[in-house]
């Protein structure tokens, strides 16, 4: 029998899990919550450019709430954690990219008990995080003893990203390095990749120290740099890398790390992405050493970036295959240190 499965919000990321859904064999859509008024009332099959699916998208959140379903890939611009807790207390599982990786004590207790009124679970999943950061390096990390440093890393061209809204007001590209400085990112990113740092630190047994390193780094335009927010001028922000560590006696042993760059050209310091192009990297310093370089979560072009993100489907995609497992999973946050092994499935048509 299908597990019934209502996505929440169709975004690049929301768009991708409805075809994730309609691929998986074990689960079928059956309700969306859409933000905006012109997609209410429309079929979300049509909303996402494929066939119509019968179902018909809803920005009735009280209808949705009370709609009978397993699980709800929840994928909003910003997450309402009231809202998550209504969902998970009317029984219904929560998947998404957006928080809940590795939570700790941090602010879940109405979570946790909405959890128990509902017999439900909610899981945190993506690539970065929720993959990179601290499931691909705990897996790999099991193939090294004496285990010296952790290092996960994105390197990524944000021309191929099409929200200039972000881009240019919450990311401050375009804007002065003093302007930049001020980046809400580091926070706002930190804020999921302190809970992947921290399972990597506990699972490994690392005796971090107790404060964090933050480094926020910005190279300025040389020249005009052609971007999604029009021309970057020179002396304006163009790249920029930030960067969170753990240190044990001030030695690193956790680092994360996103390098966002408008290209590879023009930039002063003059920084790039180096022979392997745009990436994900996964590096365990141990005996053995292991070196994991992810390349195919990055657009062939920009114009394609722009069109559909194989960065932001394979994030709808790691959370859509979570779901049979967490739908089975015992009642409350459920990282991957509590679930099993997580997997795909063959494509329709090759399938058993
Ligand atoms: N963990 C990871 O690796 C990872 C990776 C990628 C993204 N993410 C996160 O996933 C989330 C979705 O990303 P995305 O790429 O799908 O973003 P997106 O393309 O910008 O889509 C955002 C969605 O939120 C809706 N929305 C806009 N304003 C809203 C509001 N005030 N309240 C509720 N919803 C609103 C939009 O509705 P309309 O379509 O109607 O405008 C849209 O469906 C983001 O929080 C992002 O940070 C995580």
């Amino acid at each position: 029998m299908s597990l019934k499965v209502i996505q929440w919000a169709t975004g690049g990321v929301g768009r991708a899990a409805i075809e994730g859904i309609i691929a998986h064999p074990d689960l079928e859509l059956v309700g969306c919550w859409v933000h905006s008024e012109d997609k209410a009332g429309r079929d979300v099959g049509t909303i996402c450019g494929l066939d119509p699916t019968g179902v018909t998208a809803s920005n009735d959140i009280d209808a949705l709430v009370e709609m009978a379903a397993d699980c709800v890939m929840y994928s909003p611009i910003m997450a309402d954690p009231s809202l998550v807790s209504r969902l998970l207390a009317s029984g219904k599982n929560v998947v998404t990219p957006l928080n809940w990786f590795y939570p700790g004590q941090r602010d879940v207790a109405d979570l946790e008990q909405a959890c128990r009124t509902g017999n439900s679970s909610l899981h945190g999943s993506g690539i970065h995080p929720g993959g990179i950061t601290e499931r691909f390096p705990l897996m790999v990390s099991a193939l090294s003893s004496a285990i010296t440093h952790v290092r996960a890393e994105e390197f990524s061209d944000i021309r191929t990203y099409g929200a200039p809204a972000v881009i240019s007001d919450i990311m401050l590209f375009g804007k002065t390095p003093e302007q930049a400085a001020a980046s809400p990112m580091v926070k706002f990113l930190g804020a999921g990749f302190m809970q992947s740092m921290d399972m990597v630190a506990t699972t490994l047994g690392f005796a971090v120290d107790p404060e964090a390193i933050t480094r926020h780094e910005v190279a300025v335009a040389t020249r005009n740099i052609p971007s999604p927010i029009g021309d970057i001028a020179p002396g304006l922000v163009a790249a920029q890398r930030f960067t969170w560590q753990y240190t044990v006696a001030g030695e690193p042993v956790i680092t994360v790390r996103v390098n966002w760059f408008m290209g590879e050209e023009n930039l002063e310091p003059a920084w790039t992405f180096g022979a392997e192009g745009e990436r994900f990297e996964v590096e365990v310093t141990g005996d053995p050493p292991a070196h994991v370089t992810f390349h195919g979560w990055h657009p062939e072009s920009i114009a394609a970036g722009l069109e559909r993100n194989p960065g932001i489907v394979a994030t709808a995609n790691h959370c859509v295959s979570a779901i049979p497992y967490v739908c089975a999973a015992d009642t409350g946050i459920r990282t991957y240190l509590d679930l099993p092994m997580i997997a795909g499935r063959a494509a329709p048509g090759l399938s058993k």
